[in-house]
């Protein structure tokens, strides 16, 4: 069996062989742009950013994998072949990462690291007397998905309120769950701090503007783990120059690298991260696949399968 990837560059095949040869030994790794390669000999395809039309190339292909959990850039292909089924890349290692991700983003919102960076950037001893505990604030979830339940749990241990807002509703233990655009208001009243893990569809381009930010309590913080086209940059810089917005943790951007002149590297009140909440390793990514791979050979259906009528 031929398992051709795109992800992480061709420097990264030897990694993904590796990794493959210790879980899936009869899958055979094949760089996506080997020109010995037949298209016709695929049967799975492991990708991140495969370039539009390219996966209609592969006549007998099976499955496509994305190497992320969000799979926008491969669904945003026209020519994306219809009837292959397009899975999500869940491992464990991967919630547990992004909850570890959002527990530190919202710490660092609530204790003010933003604020010690910059005093010992300038050698200064700006001590300050913290004036809440980060269990006194509530943190809202916008989409109670695979990441978004387990950073829930994981601010829950660390004794954090959390409530949680989704399309459809859920019941998430220990979280007070709102959904769709009739729960949207409810929900962004009680959000201390909001932590935006949707994904990238029509219905949440730019849902992060004006509007959402200033149904927030004053003075909220802000951590966006979810994709850069969710988030309108003029509107939270305006929201933070106002003190809407008393901080932000800001990970995704569009474009991706963020450019070197957008105002958001210097701002006192953002920290950038460049888009690093969850990956996990490789070898947990490779042994997913390999799951999905073996029980779609015995017939068993496949796991968090992109569904297009949903867009995510
Ligand atoms: P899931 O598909 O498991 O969950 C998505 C959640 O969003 C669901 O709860 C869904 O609601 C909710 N949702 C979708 N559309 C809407 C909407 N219009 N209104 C309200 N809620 C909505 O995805 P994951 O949790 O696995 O991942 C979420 C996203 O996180 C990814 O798509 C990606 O963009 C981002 N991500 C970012 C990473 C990073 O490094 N920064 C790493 C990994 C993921 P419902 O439950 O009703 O279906
Ligand atoms: C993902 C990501 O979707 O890394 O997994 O953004």
């Amino acid at each position: 069996m031929i398992l051709v990837v795109k992800s992480g560059g061709e420097s990264a095949l030897p990694e993904w062989q590796a990794c493959f040869a210790q879980v899936a030994p009869q899958l055979s790794l094949r760089w996506w742009d080997d020109p010995a390669l037949d298209p016709a000999s695929v049967d799975y395809a492991l990708v991140w950013d495969p370039e539009p039309g390219r996966l209609a190339g592969l006549p007998k292909l099976r499955a496509i994998f994305g190497s992320g959990a969000g799979v926008d850039i491969i669904a945003a292909d026209p020519g994306l072949p219809r009837g292959v089924p397009l899975v999500r890349c869940v491992p464990p290692e991967g919630t547990q990462r992004m909850g570890e991700f959002v527990c530190w983003a919202v710490l660092s919102l609530n204790k003010d690291a933003r604020r010690m960076v910059i005093a010992q950037a300038a050698s200064t001893w700006d001590w300050f007397e913290p004036p809440f505990a980060a269990a006194a604030r509530t943190v809202g979830i916008m989409g109670l998905g695979a990441m978004g339940q387990r950073s829930a749990a994981m601010l829950r241990g660390l004794g954090i309120p959390v409530v949680g807002w989704s399309r459809t509703a859920k019941d998430v233990p220990g979280v007070e769950t709102f959904a769709g655009a009739a729960g949207l208001p409810a929900f962004l009243a009680r959000c201390d701090v909001l932590v935006c893990l949707l994904p990238a569809t029509d219905e949440t381009r730019g849902i992060i503007a004006a509007p959402l930010l200033s149904a927030l309590p004053h003075g909220a913080g802000l951590v966006q783990v979810g994709r850069g086209v969710q988030q309108v940059m003029p509107d939270i810089l305006a929201a933070l120059d106002s003190g809407q917005l008393s901080g932000a943790v800001l990970d995704v951007f569009d474009p991706e690298p963020l450019p070197s002149d957008s105002p958001a590297w210097a701002h006192p009140r953002i920290t950038v991260t460049p888009h690093v909440g969850s990956l996990p390793s490789r070898l947990e990514r490779a042994r997913y696949v390999a799951d999905c791979i073996s029980r779609y050979e015995r017939g068993e259906p496949l796991p968090n399968v992109y569904d297009p009528e949903r867009g995510y």
